[in-house]
């Protein structure tokens, strides 16, 4: 799919004042710092489009971007942050919770896993609960400049089969680097193909 605008809708904390317009809409959610809105840049081929930062806990909004005026990408706060009180925690992860929840328009979200680590609890258990309340998504593995090629075979290969511990078939994967652009096409020629099942339909 070509990118031809990708512009900024409007940032807020309620999902009630989201974007009206019955377009299909993708979502980029995982822990902080795992780089969903470096990536949300490189698919749009947008340097700055969505606000990034080497400290955890800078997107703390949801945030509406309109592509090639006919989807929405949709930028999340990140989970997991603990810089906050709990309370303030408690609030902001419920924000998100009832954006998956409540948006009708939302078509599909992509769960946003940094391939260095070793599958987190956290990660786990919210696409569990993410398989719970039928929300469709997809992994997409961040931050693949990082390792070599074998350590990252080695690294999917291991959370796969964690997943496959709980889940009876492991979602669809996408492995990413938002510094050398890998993975883009496979992440834009999926939406691309859903926007056209989902607009075809009507
Ligand atoms: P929050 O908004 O805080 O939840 O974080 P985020 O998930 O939006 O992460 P963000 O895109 O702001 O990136 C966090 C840090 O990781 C930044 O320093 C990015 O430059 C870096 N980063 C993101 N993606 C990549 C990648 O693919 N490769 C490398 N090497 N660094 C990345
Ligand atoms: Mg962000």
């Amino acid at each position: 799919m070509h990118i031809k605008t990708a512009e900024f809708v409007i940032s807020n904390s309620e999902v009630s004042k989201c974007p009206k317009n019955r377009i299909p809409e993708y979502a980029f959610i995982g822990r902080s710092n795992v780089g969903k809105s470096s990536l949300i840049n490189m698919i749009t081929g947008r340097k700055s489009l969505a606000k990034t930062s080497g400290r955890p806990g800078k997107t703390q909004l949801i945030n509406h971007f309109i592509i090639n005026n006919n989807w929405h990408l949709v930028d999340l706060p990140g989970y997991g942050y603990a810089k906050v009180s709990k309370t303030a925690k408690k609030k902001f992860q419920q924000f998100i919770t009832n954006y998956f929840l409540q948006r009708e328009q939302l078509i599909w979200a992509f769960v946003l896993i940094d391939i260095r680590h070793e599958p987190q609890k956290i990660d786990l258990e919210f696409m569990q609960w993410m398989g719970e309340n039928s929300i469709p998504f997809s992994i997409i593995f961040t931050k693949a400049d990082k390792l070599k090629p074998k350590a990252i075979e080695r690294n999917i290969n291991e959370y796969i089969n964690v997943l496959l511990e709980t889940w009876e078939a492991a979602p669809q994967y996408f492995i990413t680097s938002a510094t050398s652009s890998f993975g883009k096409d496979e992440v834009l020629n999926f939406i691309g193909t859903t926007n056209e099942e989902v607009l075809g339909a009507e």
